[in-house]
């Protein structure tokens, strides 16, 4: 496996955009549901993210196409700012084969040498196993169940919210 794994710039939004584009229209049930990614939407997602203090955005590129992304992202006031969020997704073609992986841990990496950061979290969705798995190997915890919070797939399920401290 030939996998690079770098930050996300503007000039990256075409290849993200064929991405999104891709994983909306694969329609995970462990995702939101999303149309496809409209006129200027990918840009200006990037351009506001690339704008941020402590945010980022990984990709994780096979052979110059991008086949996975983590958006990271610390609170950005002072009360939270002890805190970073993250979103991933692997391409379907390319799940189980370590890339999941390799985008938590460099963003871990990253985040963890930031001033004050002692806290990354995220939200699950209680039937996205392999996802929970990957977390858990990865360190994080299980903090809480917020019973039938989501409604991904036609009815109320319960959505798990994770997070690793130090
Ligand atoms: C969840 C997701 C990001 C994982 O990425 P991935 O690249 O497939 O995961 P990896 O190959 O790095 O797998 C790492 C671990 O995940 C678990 N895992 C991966 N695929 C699995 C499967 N099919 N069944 C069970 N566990 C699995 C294993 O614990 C694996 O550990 P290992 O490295 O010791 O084998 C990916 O499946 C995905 O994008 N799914 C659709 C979108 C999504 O659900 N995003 C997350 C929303 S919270």
């Amino acid at each position: 496996m030939d996998i690079q794994v770098r930050h996300a710039t503007d000039r990256d939004g075409a290849a993200i955009k064929t991405y999104l584009t891709d994983l909306r229209a694969e329609a995970p049930d462990t995702l939101r549901q999303r149309p496809p990614p409209g006129p200027g939407e990918i840009e200006s997602w990037l351009a506001s993210k690339l704008a941020l203090d402590r945010s980022f955005i990984l990709a994780a590129f096979d052979s110059g196409a991008v086949v996975g992304l983590l958006d990271l992202q610390a609170g950005q006031r002072s009360d939270n700012r002890h805190v970073a969020r993250f979103g991933v997704s692997v391409g379907r073609a390319s799940r189980a084969r370590g890339i999941g992986r390799k985008l938590i841990e460099c963003a871990l990496v990253e985040a963890k040498a930031w001033p004050e950061l002692c806290r990354v979290e995220l939200e699950c969705v209680s039937w996205n196993t392999s996802g929970l798995a990957l977390y858990q190997s990865l360190g994080f915890e299980i903090e809480g169940i917020k019973r039938k919070g989501v409604n991904f797939r036609g009815q109320p399920e319960d959505d798990v919210f994770m997070a690793m401290v130090w």
